[in-house]
């Protein structure tokens, strides 16, 4: 098919067209779009896990990314970065994230989706997802940004939502930058909305770093600034800024989306969503993993990732040239029918009690690059969904399960996940319980 034919195609049914490629050519096959863009798609897992294993020299994960996301997450970012300067940022994040500091934000996540699920109202169908994106953002605010001061939350609040907002027609964002097209064109107002975040960061950096408490607070900023590489070294104000902006951008649409397909899936299969309830009320979380896992394999919110090829590289049989983008598959590894029965299903039980398979499941991507914030992400969709099921009673708004949209890079439900509150079954007011301290 001509350039231009297959990316309207990936831009505007891409599951089908995914799903088409893959039966008409099998594990292996390129994409043509337009300026000469070649994406190598591989559902392979073994395939898949060469890619993950391969030196970064070869496949450049950050010069695949810089080229849409460095103008939002700047030079300094993990996500941009390859090599030695990619692995100290990286080594710097990853105890930000360790299990024992997330445990204490386990109050503030069950407080802001009590506070979230209040306003629902009642008897009357809304979208889920822009609910479960203004948890995830409060809980950045709080968990990563460690804003307390309420002016200051606005600030960040206004200027993300605007980002956010701009980010949802890159093509339109991209196609207006660099050009004088007056103050209200969109790559305008992203470039002022970026510099009131970056405004307000800085400040909350600033004074983050004269905070008298700084070694005991379990924020992310807080760790990031008493974080030192292997030679001593802290983070300046500028690195500590563009790694926030990352954390803000790949974590808070990403878990949010997630929420939202978990939710339509359950509410379109009762049985999965009964055995959820009673075993979540009898005490055990298994089937609720088994749930996340099985949404983020039916549903990836990022349904590839790429690498950028440096020089032309050998993948299994295939010859891959240099300057191609190379794309292990999440979406159609994960729909593999030689690792899942009824691949196309939700099905949580297939989860209960087993693993899946090594580089046939892998939402969160692989090697070196894998997602800074999987844990995290898992965390909070533990906490958010038993606690939304526990305070109402849901139930969808349409007969069907949402059909598969793309929005920019990712992959959401077409009508936004839309549902309906039946009853609410706890007093939504309640405070949860003092955070644990950290151990
Ligand atoms: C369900 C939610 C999420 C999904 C599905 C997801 C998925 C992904 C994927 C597929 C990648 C690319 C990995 C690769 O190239 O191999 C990635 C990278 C990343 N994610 Fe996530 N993510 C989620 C939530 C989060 C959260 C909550 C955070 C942090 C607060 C986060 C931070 C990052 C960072 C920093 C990277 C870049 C890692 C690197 O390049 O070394 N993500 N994520």
């Amino acid at each position: 098919m001509p350039r231009a034919v297959q990316a309207w195609l990936w831009l505007k049914q891409p599951a089908r067209f995914l799903g088409d490629c893959w039966r008409a050519y099998g594990d292996v096959f390129t994409m043509r779009l337009p300026l000469g863009i070649n994406l190598v798609h591989i559902a392979d897992p073994e395939l898949v896990k060469g890619v993950f294993g391969g030196s970064s020299d070869v496949l450049a994960a950050g010069e695949a990314n810089a080229a849409i996301l460095e103008p939002i997450v700047g030079p300094h970012s993990v996500l941009v970065l390859d090599g030695p300067e990619h692995l100290r940022q990286r080594k710097l994040i990853l105890p930000a994230f360790h299990g024992d500091r997330m445990r204490a934000w386990e109050a503030t996540i069950r407080n802001i989706t009590r506070a979230e699920v209040a306003r629902w109202p009642v008897g009357k169908p809304f979208p889920l997802r822009p609910a479960m994106q203004s948890i995830t953002l409060e809980v950045i605010m709080g968990a990563v940004f460690g804003v307390d001061d309420r002016a200051r939350r606005e600030d960040l609040r206004r200027a993300i939502v605007q980002i956010t907002g701009l980010g949802r027609h890159p093509f339109l964002l991209f196609a207006t930058r660099g050009r004088r097209l007056g103050r209200w064109a969109p790559w305008a107002r992203f470039v002022r909305a970026r510099g009131a975040l970056h405004a307000a960061l800085g400040e909350q950096i600033r004074d983050r770093r004269r905070a008298a408490d700084l070694a005991q607070r379990a924020d992310v900023l807080s760790v990031l600034l008493l974080a030192r590489d292997e030679q001593g070294r802290a983070m300046t104000d500028d690195e500590v800024r563009d790694e926030l902006v990352t954390l803000l951008f790949a974590g808070h649409e990403t878990t949010a989306t997630s929420l939202a397909w978990a939710f339509d899936l359950l509410l379109h299969h009762p049985p999965a969503l009964g055995r959820l309830i009673t075993e979540s009320e009898g005490g055990s979380a298994e089937y609720l993993d088994a749930v996340i896992k099985e949404t983020l394999r039916v549903r990836p919110v990022i349904a590839l990732v790429d690498r950028h090829v440096r020089q032309a590289t050998q993948i299994g049989e295939h010859t891959i040239p240099a300057g191609a983008i190379v794309c292990p598959n999440i979406y159609l590894a994960q729909r593999r029918e030689d690792l899942y029965d009824n691949p196309a299903a939700f099905w949580p039980d297939r989860f209960a009690g087993h693993a899946p398979p090594g580089f046939g499941w892998f939402p969160f991507g692989g090697g070196i690059r894998r997602c800074l914030g999987a844990s995290f992400a898992t965390f909070e969709m533990r906490i958010v969904i038993p606690e939304v099921l526990h305070t109402v009673v849901l139930r969808p708004a349409s007969r069907r399960p949402a059909r598969i949209r793309r929005e920019a890079v990712t992959f959401v439900p077409h009508n936004g996940a839309r549902a309906v509150v039946i009853t609410r079954t706890q007093p939504t007011a309640r405070p949860a319980p003092p955070p644990q301290p950290a151990t």
